[in-house]
């Protein structure tokens, strides 16, 4: 599996990361920030199979050139590209009336512009790799909806949608598209108090199982959408 992983530096992508390079995959990881990238491509070495490759590009999401390149430098280096996750994504809880236009934007560019950019420039790679997998890391909040979470909701309902319609575009390419839709999961992206109990969340360990259970499917197989929740609420 030669993978791009969009926001592996923490939480859901990291765990993602890293259980594909248990597995001998060659990855690279994004982030924003350099510092982030180099700590997780150290951590996430340690844990690497025998053959597993892993690599980062200091790259925004939002940034399409910057992007692309970073996929051109994938390919480059692991020779194709066959499996992209779509994961970084931020949120604003906010109310809609005290919303910045800046805000706004940074939910939307990063959760559905992304995506769309990694995406675009990621599928005439996997078709010359002969196919391969999209998945884009969504969210509950992409179906339901709730109060100062306009933004968010809005970008995830948008990625169900956008998941959809490009998995019927590119399904005979024997490219599989899939939309996993986490409920809460314990990272950094809630910004938990010390003190909150937390353990009866997902952790990222179980979104990354279901990505790697979705990477098993036999080819004639396609579940391309997931919902997954804890089993039991706080
Ligand atoms: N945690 C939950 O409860 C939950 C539930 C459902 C869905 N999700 C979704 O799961 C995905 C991962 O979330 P998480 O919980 O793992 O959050 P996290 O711990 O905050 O990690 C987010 C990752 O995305 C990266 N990132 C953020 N903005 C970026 C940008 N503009 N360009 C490139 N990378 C960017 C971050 O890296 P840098 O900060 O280094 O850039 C980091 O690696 C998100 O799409 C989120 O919406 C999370």
């Amino acid at each position: 599996m030669n993978a791009l992983v969009t926001g592996g530096t923490k939480g859901i992508g990291f765990a993602i990361a890293e259980a594909m390079l248990a597995t001998g995959g060659k990855v690279m990881i994004t982030g924003r920030d350099e510092g982030r990238v180099k700590q997780a491509l150290t951590a996430l070495a340690k844990s690497a199979a025998t053959g597993a490759q892993v690599i980062g590009a200091t790259v925004d999401v939002r940034n399409r050139e910057g992007l692309e390149a970073a996929i051109d430098r994938a390919v480059s280096t692991f020779g194709t590209l066959d499996t992209l996750i779509n994961n970084a994504g931020v949120g604003t809880f906010v109310d809609v009336e005290n919303m910045s236009d800046e805000a706004w934007h940074q939910v939307i560019d990063t959760n559905l512009t992304g995506v769309f950019y990694a995406t675009r420039a990621s599928i005439p790679h996997l078709k010359r790799a002969g196919g391969g997998w999209i998945i884009n890391i969504a969210s509950l909040a992409g179906r339901n909806y709730f109060a100062n979470a306009a933004a968010y909701c809005a970008s995830k309902a948008g990625l169900v949608a956008f998941s959809e319609a490009v998995m019927l575009e590119v399904r005979n390419d024997n490219i599989r598209v899939s939309c996993v839709m986490p409920g809460s999961v314990d990272t950094e992206f809630s910004h938990p108090t010390k003190s909150e109990d937390s353990s009866w969340k997902l952790t990222a360990d179980d979104i990354a199982e279901v990505v790697m259970d979705l990477l098993r499917h036999p080819k004639r197989s396609l579940p391309s959408k997931v919902e997954i929740r804890p089993s039991r609420t706080k």
